[in-house]
């Protein structure tokens, strides 16, 4: 199986290059984010309650995303593998996935870490508030998120760095550019080939 986890913070391209890399890879792609919008928008009790969380850019707790994360890999275990996208996002997430997959007796191939400046996420968050209308798109929101990335999340990198899983890849570009940046990685983790992974 190809187990990839997509990082970086909000606004880095997770989600757009997700969807280049499941048509590629034929992975089933797990973005929590996602999945809590769509309990959110079916109104049900977890969704209510993640909604408050959300909308002021703060984590919903690490039971809640891990118990949903269990039942989506449990569900699509036959398949080619993952794309975990937004997940995870603590120390605690990135241990309880490892078991999870253990479990399965799979494991994760790499993790690719989107980097890019501040300034730049803003910019892209603030133009897809225009064109999609999220609700956490609003600069207040945004920046919290972005100081919640920085305080907490970053440090999941250290956990892969030290596993010699963590891949940064620049995500500043055109879409194109940077999938042919994450295309290299992803394939020389698959044939084992040493990569920029630390
Ligand atoms: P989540 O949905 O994961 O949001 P996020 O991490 O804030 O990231 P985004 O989805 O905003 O950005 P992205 O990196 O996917 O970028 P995208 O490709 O869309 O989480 C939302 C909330 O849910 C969290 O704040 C938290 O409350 C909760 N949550 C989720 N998971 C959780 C977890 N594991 N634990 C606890 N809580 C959790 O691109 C952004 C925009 O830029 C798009 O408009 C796109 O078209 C554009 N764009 C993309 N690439 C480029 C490019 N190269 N150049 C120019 N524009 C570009
Ligand atoms: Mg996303």
């Amino acid at each position: 199986m190809l187990n990839i986890v997509i990082f970086g913070p909000p606004g880095a391209g997770k989600g757009t290059q997700s969807e280049l890399i499941i048509d590629k890879y034929k992975l089933v792609h797990l973005s929590t984010g996602d999945i809590l919008r769509n309990e959110i928008a079916n109104k049900t009790t977890l969704g209510i309650e993640a909604q408050k969380i959300i909308e002021k850019g703060e984590l919903v707790s690490d039971d809640i995303v891990i118990g949903m994360v269990k039942n989506k890999i449990e569900a699509n275990i036959e398949g080619n593998g993952f794309i975990f996208d937004g997940f995870p996002r603590t120390t605690e997430q990135a241990e309880a996935l490892d078991r999870l997959l253990e479990e399965n007796n799979t494991s994760i191939s790499v993790m690719i870490s989107l980097d890019v400046d501040e300034d730049e996420l803003v910019k892209r968050l603030l133009k897809r508030a225009e064109e999609q209308g999220r609700k956490d798109d609003t600069i207040d929101v945004i920046r919290n998120r972005i100081k919640v990335y920085n305080e907490v999340t970053s440090h999941v990198c250290n956990y892969y760095s030290k596993k010699g899983k963590y891949c940064p890849v620049n995500g500043t570009g055109t879409i194109d550019e940077i999938f042919e940046r994450i295309t290299a990685v992803i394939d020389g983790a698959e044939t084992k080939r040493p990569c920029c992974c630390g």
